[in-house]
């Protein structure tokens, strides 16, 4: 089946269409920038650019870099403050016209790893961490997601750890890799103290940077980069359009 995915974040709205049976994009990936400030109204618009960008008639996945529960946005860390309590998913649909499923980036790029991806056919706990501006994670529990779990705002080190060891923090006090590698060591030590994973897989653009930090990182699960990189999240968002429209 084809699915149109779009991944809404900080700095881009990127779109492609996907082949929900092998997880492939099909043809060319689109993106627009995030329009500043990222309100409901101007993102909403944007994400209905990207629809007419493809000439897409049908149900949307939309990943969303915040908690989503049942479409509606319960926290808003790095977009506009204006999204807490806004109904995602009944914008989204008025503005666009189509059916429009929303849930949580973090969780969507698990959905795409767990299904094609690091995590697929394996058992157990398995934490998929996405790095960008902010930290975002999917737990999964034999397959089963957890939703919208949000350790990126565990406390570490007296801060809230997506500002200690996200992408953003490694690019705004200008870490090498060794020395951000090791606040991610501290970050995924906790993440074990408390879950005791059996993999963790790391997802976002740090994904394929793994090989310059991989050695400050001495968790006993191992970690892993994501199998589709930054574009799981594009890819979990078309398989959650697919599993709601069901
Ligand atoms: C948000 C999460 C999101 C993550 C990655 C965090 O700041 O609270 O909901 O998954 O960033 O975008």
């Amino acid at each position: 089946m084809q699915m149109l995915g779009v991944d809404i974040g900080g700095s881009g709205i990127k779109g492609c269409l996907v082949d929900t049976a092998t997880g492939e994009l099909i043809g060319e990936r689109h993106r627009l920038a995030t329009p500043q400030p990222a309100t409901p109204a101007a993102i909403a618009h944007t994400l209905k650019a990207l629809v007419e960008h493809f000439e897409w008639k049908g149900p949307v996945g939309c990943g969303f870099p915040a908690i989503i529960h049942n479409g509606i946005a319960k926290s808003a860390a790095n977009i506009d403050k204006s999204w807490v309590e806004t109904d995602a998913a009944h914008l989204f649909a008025d503005v666009t016209g189509l059916p429009c499923h929303v849930i949580n980036d973090a969780d969507a790029a698990g959905l795409a790893e767990m299904r094609f991806g690091t995590g697929r056919d394996r058992k157990g706990v398995i934490i998929l961490i996405t790095v960008g501006t902010g930290i975002g994670t999917a737990v999964f529990v034999n397959g089963q997601l957890l939703p919208n779990t949000e350790l990126g705002h565990l406390m570490l080190e007296g801060m809230v750890a997506e500002h200690y060891c996200s992408d953003a923090a490694r690019k705004r006090e200008d870490l090498s890799w060794g020395r951000w590698g090791k606040r991610f060591n501290k970050y995924l030590a906790r993440l074990e103290f408390l879950f005791s994973p059996d993999l963790f897989i790391l997802g976002g653009g740090s994904a394929s940077k793994l090989d310059k930090f991989i050695d400050k990182i001495e968790t006993r699960a191992p970690l892993v980069a994501a199998a589709s990189l930054n574009q799981a999240g594009i890819i979990g968002a078309a398989l959650y359009a697919v599993e709601q429209q069901k």
